[in-house]
C-alpha cells in the first residue's frame, strides 16, 4: 500500500492503473476510520482491482462555528486499518494541496436536495461536500465510489450531482454499521461524555420505531414523526434538531400521507451537548 499526498502523483498512478485495465474503487473519508468506513473499504476491495481511500478533513464543509479544529485524527491507526483491509493507495493531501492559498474560486452547488434536513442547521455544508467530492473524483478517476447510507442526504446529493454532471463514476450505497446497542458508528461519537453516550441510544430506538410503524402500515406522516419525537424527548440530554419523513429520492417533504409508490426516508438529527448525531431509516414501499 502507498500513501501519497500530491495530486499529480495520484493522477499518474491511477492513470497507469487505468491503462493496465484495472477497475478502481474509491472511498472518500475524513479519517478517524471505524467499522462503518471499513465496510465501505471492504466492499470496494471485493468489487475492484484497486482501491483508493482518501483521508482529508475538508474545511469548506465546516461552518465557522463547527468542529473543524478539533475533528479527531489518527493517521497511524487509519493506515493500519487500510493496510489490513487490502487498500492499494491512501490519498492524504494537505489543505494547501486541495485549496491553494489565495488561489481557489470554484464551488459546486446542488439545488433542491440541499435546502432541507441537515442543510438548515449546517448552511454551506453540502456546497463544501460537493466541491471536495467533485475534486476527489477528478483526481482519483474511479469506476465506483462508495458512500454510507448513514449520511443519507449526502448520498442523495452526491448521486444527483453525478447524474446531473454526467460524471463517469458509479455511486455505490452501503448500509449503516452500528454499535452493539444500535448507535450508528461515527467519528463524532468520541465527543460524547459517558452520560451522553448512554443517552444517545435513544436515536437508533426512534429510528427503529419509525421504521416499524411504516412497515406496520402507518401512513400518517405526522404520527410517525410524533412517535419518534416522543421517544427522543423521553431522554433529558437529547435536544432535537429535526425529525422528518421525506421522499428518499428527492428528499421532498411528504404531504400528510405516505405514498405507496415512494421510497421513504425517515431522518433525524439530535444534539447531545454540542455533539450532533444523525441517523435514518429507509423503507421501499414498492417492496
Ligand atoms: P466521513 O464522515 O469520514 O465518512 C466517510 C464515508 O463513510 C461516508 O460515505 C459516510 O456515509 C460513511 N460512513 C460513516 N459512518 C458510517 C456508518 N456507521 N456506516 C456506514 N457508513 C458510514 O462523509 C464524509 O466523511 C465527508 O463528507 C466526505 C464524503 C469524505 C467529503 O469530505
Amino acid at each position: 500500500m502507498q500513501t501519497i499526498s500530491e495530486i499529480s502523483k495520484v493522477k499518474a498512478l491511477v492513470g497507469e492503473w487505468r491503462r493496465s485495465g484495472y477497475t478502481i474503487g474509491f472511498v472518500p473519508t475524513m479519517g478517524y476510520l471505524h467499522e462503518g468506513h471499513k465496510s465501505l473499504i471492504q466492499k470496494s476491495v471485493d468489487e475492484n482491482d484497486k482501491t483508493v481511500v482518501s483521508i482529508f478533513v475538508n474545511p469548506t464543509q465546516f461552518a465557522p462555528s463547527e468542529d473543524l479544529d478539533k475533528y479527531p485524527q489518527d493517521v497511524h491507526a487509519d493506515t493500519d486499518m487500510c493496510n489490513n483491509a487490502g487498500v492499494d493507495l491512501i490519498f492524504l493531501p494537505s489543505v494547501k494541496e486541495m485549496y491553494p492559498t489565495g488561489n481557489y474560486s470554484t464551488y459546486v452547488y446542488v439545488e433542491g436536495l440541499t435546502y432541507e434536513l441537515c442543510a438548515k442547521s449546517r448552511p454551506g455544508h453540502f456546497r463544501g461536500v460537493c466541491t471536495i467530492v467533485n475534486k476527489l473524483f477528478n483526481i482519483v478517476a474511479a469506476d465506483r465510489a462508495y458512500f454510507g447510507q448513514k449520511d443519507a442526504q449526502q448520498l442523495a446529493v452526491i448521486t444527483k450531482m453525478v447524474q446531473d454532471l454526467n460524471m463517469n463514476v458509479e455511486i455505490i450505497p452501503c448500509p449503516t454499521i452500528r454499535e452493539a446497542d444500535g448507535l450508528a458508528k461515527s467519528s463524532r461519537n468520541i465527543y460524547l461524555s459517558p452520560e451522553e453516550r448512554n443517552a444517545a441510544r435513544v436515536v437508533s430506538k426512534a429510528i427503529l420505531e419509525g421504521e416499524r410503524l411504516v412497515k406496520a402500515g402507518e401512513r400518517d406522516v405526522s404520527r410517525v414523526i410524533k412517535s419518534m419525537e416522543d421517544l427522543i424527548t423521553t431522554e433529558p440530554l437529547a435536544r432535537i434538531d429535526y425529525v422528518e419523513v421525506v421522499d428518499g429520492h428527492n428528499l421532498a417533504k411528504m404531504e400528510n400521507e405516505i405514498c405507496e409508490k415512494s421510497l421513504i426516508l425517515g431522518a433525524v438529527a439530535v444534539f447531545f451537548g454540542k455533539t450532533r448525531l444523525i441517523d435514518n431509516f429507509v423503507v421501499d414501499m414498492k417492496g
